[in-house]
């Protein structure tokens, strides 16, 4: 179908006073005597393209005037009488592509968030999704463009996968059968079943990342990860988009370095290509939003050791539910102190607890801390886990021993070792998570097509 995206109509002064042919929906319409206007977006932007309709040249618009209906439209495209700037089209022919009823449920201005959950099919049609739905795919874009100039090797690591990375039991099985008292006991369950042993949705790539970083020097990856964790929080999501970079020859403060550049290259690039999109969010989401991430962008973030976290929190003057001590973990309410009142800015946390982390990480001289860090961020607290990775075989044995874990699984892992070891170091950076601190939208659900959480997944 010929025509052309309302965003080129908007952008570029080639187009003005030239007959055009468009397409979208109406999002708003009014009727006066002699006039009628029409609001019609396609999607291409934020902003919509009014259209003037001259009753003497088009009879009855009111057939074309319905919410949500699909139009396709020729006219002429002409300064607006009224916006400066602005550009609107005088139609000559309307043409209903897909009609919609009234029962159609969006027909008021602004809904809930939480009634629009209620229908992910429709809720992307909405402003605000328009605006997320954009924002998540100039991101996505940007990582690439970050990494790709840095000499990273884009891989794709599996879905599938029989190891748990986390170690943290939070795997979805795959299977194609189902468990019948005919099976003596779980092996022989396993397998019979279509891999010959248990497998389950990957929680991270990191594990095979780490295997193409010994072979590539620096690669990442972006793609889904899935946790079976039973947290119903406004930040946890069954399956999230997962970027996960790894790099050979690198120790903790180097992928520090990396981690916070990629962040800082993030938000130049919204700031840069999504101010409509920005003003938006300011409106109706966070005050202050433009400016937060110009700061975020021009300053270092800070750098706060485990141990001192904890001095810090006991000295707080808070109300802390859980009780802080050394080599407990962080609660949502301690990272919120952290980052929200005792640094208002992004911050590393370093060298926790080897007790409260995964089996990888490299272990400190100290005996009781890995060289690992969570950059937690004001309002939504962790968007990416980091740390350098035990390259010496005989420490990464005996904290999978003192961990419980069996090697059986992880012989290719153990190999990186085995041959060829050398330092490295990669992080995961939830996709959702950072999406919602360049927004402002406080609820994970709500940046993600098909939210999947406990009980949905629709
Ligand atoms: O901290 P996590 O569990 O770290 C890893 O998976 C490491 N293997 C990463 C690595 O070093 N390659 O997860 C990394 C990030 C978290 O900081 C968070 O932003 C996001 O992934 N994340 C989730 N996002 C949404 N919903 C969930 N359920 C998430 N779990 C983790
Ligand atoms: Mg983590």
């Amino acid at each position: 179908m010929k025509h052309t995206d309302l965003i080129e109509l908007m952008t570029d002064s080639a187009y003005l006073q030239q007959e055009v042919t468009v397409c979208g929906w109406v999002r708003t319409s009014r009727d006066s005597k002699n006039m009628a206007f029409i609001e019609l977006n396609d999607g291409t932007s934020l902003k919509h393209m009014q259209i003037v309709i001259d009753k003497a040249v088009i009879e009855n618009p009111s057939a074309f005037m319905k919410l949500g209906s699909a139009l396709k439209i020729t006219g002429t495209l002409v300064p607006s009488a009224v916006k400066q700037g602005g550009v609107e089209i005088n139609a000559s022919a309307i043409e209903v592509l897909g009609e919609c009823p009234p029962e159609y449920p969006l027909q008021k201005k602004r809904h809930t968030l939480e009634f629009l959950r209620t229908m992910p099919h429709l809720r992307v049609r909405t402003n605000t999704f328009n605006a997320v739905f954009r924002v998540r795919s100039i991101i996505a874009n940007a990582i690439h463009e970050f990494f790709q100039d840095r000499h990273f090797v884009y891989v794709h690591t599996p879905i599938i996968t029989g190891s748990d990375c986390e170690g943290a039991g939070e795997m979805f099985q795959v299977t194609t059968n189902g468990f019948t008292q005919e099976y003596k006991n779980k092996e022989d369950y396993y397998a019979n079943d279509f891999f010959g042993c248990k497998a389950g949705l990957s929680v991270s790539g990191q594990l095979e990342g780490e295997v193409a970083a010994m072979a590539f020097g620096k690669i990442y990856t972006f793609g889904p990860s899935f946790r079976a964790e039973n947290s119903n929080t406004p930040r946890h999501v069954a399956e999230f988009w997962h970027i996960e970079p790894e790099v050979a020859f690198a120790e903790l403060p180097d992928i520090i370095e990396i981690a916070e550049e990629m962040i800082k290259h993030i938000i130049n690039t919204v700031l840069e290509k999504c101010p409509d999109e920005l003003a938006f969010f300011e409106q109706h989401f966070e005050k202050g939003l433009r400016e937060k991430l110009e700061t975020v962008a021009s300053q270092d973030f800070a750098i706060l050791d485990y141990t001192d976290a904890i001095e810090l929190l006991k000295k707080a003057d808070a109300d802390f539910q859980y009780p802080v001590e050394w080599g407990c973990d962080l609660q949502t309410e301690h990272e919120k102190y952290i980052t929200e009142t005792a640094f208002k800015k992004p911050v590393f946390v370093t060298n926790y607890p080897k007790d409260i982390k995964s089996f990888y990480m490299k272990q400190n001289p100290d005996g009781k801390t890995v060289a690992a860090t969570d950059l937690l961020v004001p309002g939504v607290g962790e968007i990416i886990g980091c740390s350098e990775r035990e390259a010496d075989l005989e420490k990464l044995l005996a904290a999978m021993e003192a961990k419980g874990m069996t090697t059986e699984e992880y012989q290719d892992y153990l190999d990186l070792r085995r041959f060829g070891s050398v330092p490295h170091s990669g992080f995961g950076l939830g996709f959702e998570r950072i999406i919602m601190y360049v927004t402002g939208i406080s609820n994970i659900r709500d940046v993600i097509l098909y939210p999947r959480t406990v009980g949905n997944v629709r």
